[in-house]
């Protein structure tokens, strides 16, 4: 009897636990709609349009190598398997041509297609959700004014489980918090305005922040510095390992142009986001360099020291005879390396973003591990296209694995306080053997650079 009556209850638990979860994750069909004439479409709102998809980097994730900007296609690996972004552009039959605005704002907000179907968070949904109705509109505005493109992308290349879309509202009922943004009372309109872009539309976290094994944002390692795609993206928290403490002006200069004068130029998957970030407007950017800088928080006195220190390091490098050797590591061959091929651009002679950083003043030799400067130094800066920038050659094919283990260690001794790595073989042996796949970015995040000329003079006294 009372077995029955446990049995029974357990039966009646799990029928409202699955009739709840059921209700939780279906979503119904919307229906399609007539593409929207274009000229229904008032170009202050497609203009706001094309500002914020510059923000959320909706070009950079929905264009294949190659590829008409926003037909999707582009594989984007995870740990789980490769998802493939799709079509968004207004072709009625393979992109977004019949979605209603609601649709589409549905997707943004809740990760949801108009099918009803559950998106992976590859979309970074998790950060979209925040975005104001107002926003959606012109987001939509304006990729339904894009030139329509006829083009399927490819299935994903996920295995069982990870196909089945509808346990995706299991990973949202753990790890999604729908939006919209809430402003904070009581704080600036500036920082409010920088923390729903930076969290919501930019999705900073989503590069800067650590993930679980289900592949979700650690909330309480926000901004701490995670690796994507083979490139570290350095901490933006209290833990930023710059040697020269960021602040709201340089960090709104360097999102904005792609590089500054004391920091470098930002490369792999950060170059697109500055080179986007440009065409954004500059109190959109200040917003949210205003934001991060809080984040940041005010830099300790030690710090606020060691960032002289380091700078008094680079001025006194700048002004000694350059390619001269010190034999202070006693790492002879990491030095006659790095006196040779390196030293005569990263002097500080030439300042950025033409002329390399003097590497006293830079975040990869003070970074958690050496990954971003192997894949600087095997693949090199190659330049944008048609216009003056950053460029540095690539030493892959000139360096062998034991030559580029003693530059590294040599650079980490003489430019950082840090003590040393100890992954660096691990990382370029992998490297070399393609096992890390590295993307190579073009420097079109430097756009922004002043004509050279002007630049030859050294900008910090
Ligand atoms: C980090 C990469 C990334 C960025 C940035 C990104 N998307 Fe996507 N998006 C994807 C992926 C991957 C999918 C496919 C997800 C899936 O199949 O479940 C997707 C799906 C979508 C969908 C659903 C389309 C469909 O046919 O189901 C819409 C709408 C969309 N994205 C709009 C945008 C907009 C607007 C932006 C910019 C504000 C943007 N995306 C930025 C990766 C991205
Ligand atoms: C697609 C991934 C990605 C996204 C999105 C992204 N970042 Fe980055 N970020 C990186 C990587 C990788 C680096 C390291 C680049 C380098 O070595 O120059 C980086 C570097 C930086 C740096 C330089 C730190 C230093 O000390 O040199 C800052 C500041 C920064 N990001 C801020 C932001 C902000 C703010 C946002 C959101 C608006 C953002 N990032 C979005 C990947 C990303
Ligand atoms: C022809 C000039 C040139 C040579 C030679 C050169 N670089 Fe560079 N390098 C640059 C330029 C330009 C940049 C972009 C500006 C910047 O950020 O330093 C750069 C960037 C870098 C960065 C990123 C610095 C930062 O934090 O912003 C590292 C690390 C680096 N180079 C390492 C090396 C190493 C190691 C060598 C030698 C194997 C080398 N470079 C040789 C021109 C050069």
């Amino acid at each position: 009897m009372t077995l029955l009556r446990i049995v029974l209850g357990l039966v009646v638990i799990l029928a409202i636990g699955t009739a709840a979860f059921i209700g939780y994750a279906w979503h119904s069909r919307l229906d399609p709609i007539d593409p929207p004439a274009k000229a229904s479409l008032d170009a202050k709102l497609l203009a706001r349009g094309a500002e914020l998809a510059a923000i959320g980097n909706c070009n950079v994730c929905h264009t294949a190598p190659n590829g008409e900007a926003f037909a999707g296609g582009l594989g984007i690996p995870t740990p789980f398997g490769t998802i493939y972004s799709t079509n968004i552009t207004p072709d009625p039959e393979t992109g977004i041509g019949r979605w209603s605005e609601e649709a589409f704002s549905r997707a943004m907000r809740k990760g949801v297609d108009r099918e009803g179907r559950h998106l992976y968070p590859a979309f970074p949904y998790d950060h979209f959700t925040l975005v104001s109705d107002e926003d959606n509109r012109a987001l939509y505005a304006f990729l339904m004014t894009r030139k329509s493109v006829s083009a399927k992308s490819p299935a994903n290349q996920l295995p069982f489980p990870f196909n089945v879309r509808m346990l995706l509202a299991g990973w949202k009922a753990l790890f999604f918090r729908e939006g919209p943004y809430l402003p904070e009372p009581g704080r600036p309109a500036e920082w409010n305005r920088g923390r729903y872009l930076a969290e919501g539309l930019g999705h900073c976290g989503a590069c800067h922040t650590p993930r679980n094994r289900l592949g979700a944002e650690i909330s309480d390692q926000h901004f701490a510095g995670a690796e994507i795609e083979n490139w570290t993206a350095y901490a933006i928290d209290s833990g930023s390992p710059a040697p020269l403490p960021w602040d709201a002006e340089s960090l709104a200069f360097y999102l904005r142009h792609g590089w500054h004068d004391r920091h470098g130029v930002s490369r792999g998957p950060m170059a697109p986001v500055t080179a986007n970030l440009g065409a954004a407007s500059e109190a959109d950017v200040k917003a949210i360099a205003a934001y991060v800088a809080e984040v940041m928080g005010r830099p300790s006195k030690e710090r606020l020291a060691q960032g002289e220190a380091a700078l008094a390091a680079a001025r006194q490098e700048r002004e000694a005879a350059p390619l001269r050797r010190t034999g202070e590591t006693g790492n002879g061959a990491g030095e006659a390396i790095f006196v040779s091929a390196c030293q005569g651009c990263h002097d500080g002679r030439r300042p950025p973003p033409f002329g390399g950083l003097n590497l006293h003043l830079s975040t990869a030799v003070n970074a958690p591990n050496a990954q971003n400067i192997i894949n600087v130094t095997l693949y090199g800066l190659p330049a944008a296209r048609g216009e003056p920038s950053a460029m540095m050659p690539a030493y892959r094919g000139v360096l062998n694995e034991n030559q580029l283990v003693a530059l590294l260690d040599y650079m980490r001794e003489r430019f950082s306080r840090q003590p040393a790595w100890t992954d660096t073989r691990e990382r370029v042996s992998s490297t070399l053997r393609g096992e890390r796949k590295v993307p190579v970015y073009r420097m079109d995040g430097t756009t922004h650079a002043p004509p050279e000329t002007s630049m030859r003079t050294a900008p910090w006294p």
